[in-house]
């Protein structure tokens, strides 16, 4: 360890102490970064180039590995460039696999080749600068490693010449796993109303590319990956290679089996569409991506990326406040608000012990349903005669806070704005304008349609006691031009750098609202949960994951989401049967053990609510409450998956240790059959606990229980009938 400098801070968690350190090697031009229980390593060959080196279990701290070498030609078609695992592959030099970065040069050159040129460690972070070997370009490869266990990576591109450069592609990083014939992929798809739908399949050669190209992060895939071993990786068990891209645009992750079997990950900006002219000494930075490895199985990825996101991600971390119970109006009314309407149910929600009310679209403008009003953020005079104060008043006065919708970055045609402004929304010289949902996309990108929006989001929030801001966004981009912009920006490729520049703006609004009003809490919402990723819960407290509000359906679309993102950040409403959707009528108190997998909300027509749902609808909610941090903060085991299976059961764990809920579900009985008895995970097999069923009836066992015995055998349930449910709390004694 002579050569060696340590760089290391530490946290403690759940009886782990985590570490997170870079460690340099110099003498073999070696970086070791270590994250939680995991390693990854990078290291300059014979050649000046950049390797990975290992990316696996935790090594010890006084771990080396044999000095980088690049591959022999292996033969005439596969060049050492597409055989040598590099850190971060440029295109040129016969690179014929993705690559991570691809630029033209003023002269024509077209191709780069990236050598090492310096590195810097700094705690836990690592800069390894990359250039050219030819013309002034400059590569910041940028390491940051967490305790909980995730390494997180993103690139600068530099122009470091005096003539402008173009960028084609840029990803965050390349991330090459051991090579390999057994690996399985899984990934999330998705729809309007059915997003997150897990998906595992065997990783075959050839490239499966998981992206948007809609201008934002979209339904139908979600910038999530997890790899595992075939045979060996499952829900509790085995090695799992995965990350999430935080950015909130057009993405691309490019997941490659090469012909000789190395198996890369490559992650950033999609290329689709994309263009970013640099010029002289200006520099790009892509994405974050959040990356680790467990040998704990998917369940324990799952933890790991959890963790992460309460600590290092979320607004509010390390330790943000457990999401406060909602009431939101939308299934009940949708547009047909008003102040004697919203005040009956604000007055309702109250009673069941809710303890934020929201008013969802339809209060401002000329909005009477989705054709008018977007653009114009005045409060409607017919539905509300003396402005919100007096509803939001009377929301306080029921002991609740106030939340409101909004949708800064649309506008329909038929509004003031749009009248005033055609130009501001996103288009191409005379072409149609593609509407959806009788709307456009405003170009957030140009400076004065940003500061239009901050500046009245912000006199919106200063003007009214608002702790909460629903952010909807309900279409992708269609024309992405800015024509009428001044100067270069007339220019083909420089107009592209709205894919960039406008989700640059979209997290600069965001940052200064929060900065200026540092109680005030937003959700991410997309038509559901079509804005779902890193890079907008670094700005925003929770995600709205589907306009689907089936208790069944919520159960896969739950179960996918928390693969990938914190129960925290999940929100949840119990809403009206039958389902406005799928017509489904299912019990009350299923629907709200489903909404309290994660930040329980209530979206029913509580005017519809009879005694009895009042009283039950209390009961659960008083029930909520005594899980809730133990439900958003602590570990989530998924028991029994619900896909396809009869029955489901998720179990939640306090980060102390002290607490765990079990909710159990019966979709369907069939055959009268007993539904077999699922071994609980993370409770301490040398502790007691005391059991308190919600319902006494439904638990059969005694009322202190080893914890060996409920790992070994778990909890004896009575569920009987379609859409049964139960829960169950256990106090460590
Ligand atoms: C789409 C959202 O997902 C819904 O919850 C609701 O807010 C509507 N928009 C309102 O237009």
């Amino acid at each position: 360890m002579r050569f060696a400098r340590l760089c290391s801070v530490g946290v403690w968690f759940a009886g782990l102490t985590l570490a997170a350190q870079v460690r340099a090697v110099p003498d073999r031009q070696q970086w070791f970064l270590t994250a939680g229980q995991s390693t990854y390593a990078v290291g300059v060959d014979d050649k000046n180039m950049l390797e990975s080196l290992y990316w696996g279990p935790a090594l010890p701290a006084d771990a080396t590995l044999l000095k980088a070498q690049s591959r022999a030609e292996r033969s005439s078609n596969d060049g050492p460039m597409n055989t040598t695992p590099l850190e971060y592959p440029a295109w040129g030099g016969g690179l014929q696999l993705e690559p991570a970065l691809k630029v033209d040069s003023p002269n024509g050159d077209r191709a780069l080749v990236l050598v090492y040129d310096s590195s810097k460690v700094d705690s836990n972070q690592l800069e390894i600068i990359l250039k050219d070997t030819v013309q002034p370009v400059r590569v910041h490869l940028h390491y940051q490693t967490y305790a909980e266990g995730v390494l997180a990576r993103w690139s600068t591109v530099e122009n470091a010449g005096r003539q402008p450069v173009r960028i084609e592609q840029a990803a965050s990083g390349t991330w090459n796993l051991p090579a390999g014939t057994d690996y399985q992929l899984s990934w999330l798809t998705g729809q309007w109303g059915g997003e997150f739908q897990l998906h595992t399949a065997a990783l075959l050669n050839g490239a499966q590319v998981l992206e948007s190209r809609r201008g934002s992060t979209g339904h139908q895939a979600n910038p999530w990956f997890s790899i595992g071993r075939e045979g060996q990786t499952t829900e509790t068990a085995g090695p799992v290679w995965f990350g999430e891209l935080g950015w909130s645009g057009s993405w691309r992750i490019n997941v490659e089996r090469t012909a000789l079997d190395q198996v890369r990950v490559t992650a950033g900006y999609n290329p689709y569409d994309f263009a970013y002219v640099l010029q002289a000494g200006q520099t790009l930075d892509t994405p974050h991506v959040y990356a680790g490895y467990t040998a704990g199985g998917q369940g324990e990825a799952s933890r790991i990326l959890h963790r992460f996101q309460l600590a290092e991600v979320l607004p509010l971390g390390p330790t943000p406040k457990p999401r406060p119970i909602i009431y939101n109006s939308w299934e009940a009314t949708e547009f047909r608000v008003s102040e004697a309407g919203q005040m009956g149910l604000a007055e309702k929600a109250a009673s069941l012990g809710v303890e934020r009310f929201v008013m969802d679209d339809g209060w401002f403008g000329q909005r009477k349903d989705d054709h008018a009003g977007l653009g114009d953020w005045y409060v409607n005079k017919e539905k509300f005669p003396n402005g919100l104060k007096p509803l939001i008043d009377r929301v306080h006065t029921l002991g609740m806070s106030f939340g409101l919708w909004v949708e800064p970055e649309m506008v329909n045609p038929d509004s003031d704005l749009y009248r005033k402004h055609p130009d501001w929304a996103m288009h191409f010289p005379d072409r149609q304008r593609t509407e959806a949902r009788n709307q456009l996309v405003l170009n957030i990108a140009k400076p004065e349609v940003k500061a239009y929006v901050f500046n009245w989001l912000d006199k919106l929030v200063t003007d009214n006691d608002i702790a909460f801001l629903k952010w909807d966004y309900n279409r992708n981009w269609s024309e992405p031009g800015w024509d009428s912009a001044p100067g270069e920006k007339g220019s083909p490729d420089a107009a592209r750098e709205i894919y960039v520049t406008y989700v640059q703006n979209l997290y600069d609004i965001l940052q200064k609202l929060r900065a200026k009003h540092p109680k005030l809490e937003i959700e991410s919402c997309a038509s559901g949960g079509g804005r779902t990723d890193a890079g907008i819960l670094r700005y925003t407290d929770e995600v709205w994951p589907s306009d689907n509000t089936d208790a069944l359906d919520r159960l896969s679309i739950q179960d996918g989401f928390t693969h990938a993102y914190s129960p925290q950040t999940m929100a949840a409403w119990v809403t009206d049967v039958p389902n406005y959707l799928d017509r489904r009528v299912i019990p009350l108190q299923f629907r709200f053990l489903v909404a309290m997998q994660g930040a329980l909300g209530i979206g029913n027509d509580l005017n519809k609510f009879s005694a009895d749902d009042m009283e039950l609808s209390k009961r659960m909610v008083a029930f909520y409450k005594g899980v809730r941090t133990t439900v958003q903060q602590g570990r989530l085991y998924r028991l029994q998956r619900p896909e396809g299976r009869e029955a489901s059961q998720v179990e939640y764990v306090s980060p102390d240790g002290a607490q765990a809920v079990v909710f159990a579900y019966l979709h369907s009985q069939q055959y009268g059959m007993v539904q077999p008895q699922v071994s609980l995970q993370g409770v301490d097999p040398n502790a007691r606990y005391r059991v308190r069923p919600l319902d006494e009836t439904k638990y059969t066992g005694e009322a202190v229980v080893s914890g060996a015995v409920l790992l070994g055998s778990g909890l004896p349930l009575q569920l009987r009938g379609d859409y049964d449910s139960t829960a169950v709390i256990l106090e460590r004694q």
